[in-house]
């Protein structure tokens, strides 16, 4: 059978639309035809276009009037609007974590630690249901990109789940490192919060991907969430916080910790930590206690390679692990990344929907109960980590 090819566009021009393209190039399912990208700095533009041969657009209309699918690679407080304008000209946006969000009331020098975490809540429910909206009455369909759905360690675990049919009791995880790199990120008004939704995002969804896939398993249809309690802290700006110089502490007005409790529609429940103060690397893992089976899915690090660097100059050129401080002395170094994190396994099967029409695993639904969840959790947090009711779209 002739593959059928898919066009592609991407908006955005660093971190994220790097390792996109880079996913798009081990596509198979289809053929893809990267037509260009557009972004707002002329020179990341430009180096992008250069770097990989594309063609640089000025004018985002342009390109989407030649492509099929969008990758969202902006910050978040442009996903909204992109992802529409993507989803009016049936064209298929891949949205970036987190799908959405509220991100302030539009003044410059908004400061989310004074604002009302019910108006956030209401501000991000609204911003979903619009986005849905604009999905009902398109051709294309939101994919979210939230890659640990894809991570071959999640994938694994679903296979378990729907054939042991086994009961989730309790699902703990996190997402942590030693601070992001963009200079958006650290203002609520471009992530629509910190820590909780910009690094909770990834274990909180594949808990839910989880009890989703549960449900469709033992009954026919997903397990959502009901309720959360949540705390945040913002330890980087205690008074009191010694900076040794290796924990990213220049954020504005965000948490750089939280922990989301959450209970789903069976009682069952899942934990999941979120921080910005953890050395040694990226620590992404997730552990499933069943009533059948347990499981840890090291997402990374994982001890599949470990490699040991008497003199750190001789790594200079060789990549180890992500957010990783130092080359030197021992480390779970990993050889293909990107596989491990789930991101050429999301762009296969994203490009498989477009070409093809398979279902979406992570789909506006998934992407809409994360959100209504932690923001659910910002409330729940403003008020002592109180139980809030999550709110189902
Ligand atoms: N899945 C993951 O593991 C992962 C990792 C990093 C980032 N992300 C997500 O990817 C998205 C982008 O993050 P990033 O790290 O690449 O940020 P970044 O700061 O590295 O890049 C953002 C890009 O958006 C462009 N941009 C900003 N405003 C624009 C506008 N109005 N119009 C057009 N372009 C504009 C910037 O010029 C830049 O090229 C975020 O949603 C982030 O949460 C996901």
């Amino acid at each position: 059978m002739q593959k059928p090819t898919v066009r592609t566009g991407i908006i955005g021009a660093r971190f994220a639309a790097s390792f996109h393209i880079e996913s798009v190039h081990r596509v198979y399912g289809v053929n893809t035809e990267v037509v260009g990208v557009h972004s707002k700095t002329p020179e990341s533009l430009n180096a992008y276009a250069d770097k990989h041969g594309i063609k640089a657009f000025d004018d985002l209309d342009a390109l989407l009037d030649q492509i099929d699918v969008l990758h969202v690679c902006v910050p978040p407080a442009l996903h909204e609007e992109m992802a529409i304008r993507a989803l009016e000209r049936g064209v298929y946006p891949i949205v970036e974590k987190p799908l959405t969000g509220r991100f302030g009331d539009g003044s410059e020098d908004y400061d989310g630690r004074n604002d009302s975490m019910e108006v956030a809540r209401d501000g991000a429910l609204d911003s979903i249901k619009r986005m849905l909206e604009a999905e009902a009455a398109s051709e294309a369909r939101i994919l979210y990109a939230e890659n640990w759905v894809y991570a071959p360690t999640i994938q694994k675990e679903r296979e378990v789940l729907e054939k042991t049919k086994g009961q989730v009791l309790w699902m703990h995880g996190e997402e942590a490192h030693s601070g992001s790199h963009s200079p958006f990120y650290g203002y609520w008004k471009h992530g629509g919060g910190g820590a909780m939704i910009g690094k909770g995002c990834h274990p909180l969804t594949a808990a839910l991907y989880l009890k989703k896939v549960e449900g469709r398993a033992r009954f026919g249809k997903p397990i959502r969430p009901a309720s959360v309690t949540a705390r945040i802290h913002a330890l980087t700006q205690l008074p009191n916080f010694v900076d040794d110089g290796h924990i990213r502490a220049d954020y504005f007005d965000i948490e750089d910790f939280g922990m989301t409790h959450v209970t789903f529609e069976d009682g069952t429940i899942a934990t999941v930590f979120a921080s910005e103060i953890v050395l040694g690397g990226v620590h992404n893992w997730l552990e499933v206690c069943a009533t059948n089976h347990r499981t840890i899915c090291n997402l990374n690090p994982s001890n599949q390679m470990q490699t040991y660097n008497p003199v750190e100059s001789q790594f200079d050129d060789i990549y180890v692990v992500e957010k990783i401080g130092t080359k030197q002395g021992w480390a779970m170094t990993a050889p293909d990344e990107d596989f491990s994190h789930g991101f050429p396994q999301e762009m296969e099967a994203f490009y498989r929907t477009v070409g093809h029409g398979d279902d979406v695993e992570s789909d506006s639904q998934l992407a809409s109960d994360t959100i209504a969840t932690i923001y659910s959790g910002y409330v729940s947090a403003a008020n002592g980590g109180a139980e809030e009711p999550v709110t189902l779209l």
